[in-house]
């Protein structure tokens, strides 16, 4: 992944799958223009790579010149109008090949066609390496086609986002989602999980998705996902996968443009972990650390029967139920840490202490990723 100005982008195009279809194009070209000696016109500033690299691989004599198509200075109106810069030679009854980085919208190709009407070439092809069918909205033909790709930004072998990445021998695509920070907490039932999660949201701009709640509020409000989840959570048992990731999902798209997810109480399984990992993928991101606070049993069930007292959850009353619902997560979930650990994203935390002490001792955590 490489970051220009404030956008990331990741690898998208290797500069060999380039290669292979600049040589694509000269071949083709090559042998449609036979014995013709074809003048090379590259549009500035982009195509600079990419005409340099396809007249090495041109096999025959051919000339080759840049233009550059610049807005007037000082008008601003709804039709940008664009002058051709730097077109000095003589096209009259030549074989002309327009060499372009990229064709989007087609707006500068209309531009050039415009232009070149006024001379009087013999023919007038169009070559461009990368081509967006679905931003496309002219009619002019394309006569060569490098690779399609779809309608994303894009960066690299000549390409710039605010002048940045023209140098890249690889072409980047724009990460729809931006660098986010993105935090399964871990830890027993009472561990504190969601006091910590509200304080950290705060401080990071995170959103914090607990499953418990997001169950709990579908509960009260009687949806189909609640009453099925409701059965299960009474037993004090977890709630199956296929139905937490149907749910989760539907959170994360809500916050489609959140700094970062804390996922408080989800993942509790290795398939839920491998699903959340296919869930951040999918967003063009990915967890950033499992953090586990770490609480002792007995302090656990003080905790919970206290919060019970108040909080009216059936769940936190009985201490069978309690003692029940921390077995079960060391049962299911203890081999979670293993599934982080793998990926070095497995951070222990005391969590006993003062609520403010825990904070500080994530947030330190948070800080070195
Ligand atoms: P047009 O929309 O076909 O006229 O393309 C206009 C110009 O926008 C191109 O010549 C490029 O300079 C630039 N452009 C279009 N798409 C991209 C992209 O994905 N990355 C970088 N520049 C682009
Ligand atoms: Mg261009």
């Amino acid at each position: 992944m490489i970051k220009l100005h404030d956008k990331y982008f990741k690898p998208f195009i290797s500069s060999q799958e380039i290669d292979a279809s600049i040589e694509r194009m000269a071949d083709a070209i090559s042998k449609d223009l036979g014995d013709e000696v074809p003048v090379f016109v590259g549009i500035l500033n982009g195509s600079f790579m990419l005409v340099s690299d396809f007249v090495k691989k041109y096999p025959k004599p051919c000339e080759v010149t840049f233009i550059k198509l610049a807005s007037y200075e000082g008008v601003k109106s709804t039709e940008d109008i664009q002058r051709l810069i730097g077109l000095t030679q003589d096209l009259t009854g030549r074989t002309v090949v327009i060499l372009e980085d990229i064709i989007d919208t087609g707006n500068t190709l209309a531009e050039i066609h415009r232009i070149f009407s006024n001379e009087q070439v013999k023919s007038l092809k169009i070559a461009t390496l990368f081509y967006k069918p679905d931003a496309y909205k002219k009619d002019f033909k394309l006569h060569y086609i490098g690779i399609e790709i779809p309608d994303k930004f894009i960066v690299g072998y000549g390409l710039d986002y605010d002048q940045l990445g023209r140098n890249l021998p690889a072409v980047y695509q724009i990460k729809e989602t931006q660098h986010m920070t993105n935090l399964v907490l871990f830890g027993p039932p009472g561990a504190g999980k969601g006091t910590q999660a509200t304080f950290l949201k705060e401080k990071y701009n995170l959103v914090h998705i607990s499953t418990g709640d997001v169950f709990r509020f579908n509960i009260k409000n009687k949806t189909a996902l609640g009453m099925l989840a409701k059965s299960f959570m009474d037993k004090g048992e977890l709630v199956p996968d296929q139905v937490t990731i149907d749910m989760l999902n539907a959170e994360v798209e809500k916050n489609a443009d959140a700094k970062g997810f804390i996922f408080d109480g989800f993942p509790r399984t290795n398939a839920q972990a491998d699903a959340l990992d296919k869930l951040m993928d999918s967003k063009d991101s990915s967890i950033s650390a499992m953090i586990a606070l770490e609480v002792d049993d007995d302090v656990l069930v003080n905790r919970l029967l206290e919060r019970g007292k108040t909080s009216g959850r059936p769940d936190d009353a009985d201490e069978s139920v309690i003692r029940n619902r921390i077995t079960e997560y060391y049962n299911k979930t203890a081999i979670l840490k293993d599934f982080y650990s793998a990926q070095n994203k497995y951070f222990g935390v005391d969590g006993v202490g003062s609520i403010k002490d825990i904070t500080t001792r994530l947030s330190s955590v948070i800080d070195n990723l």
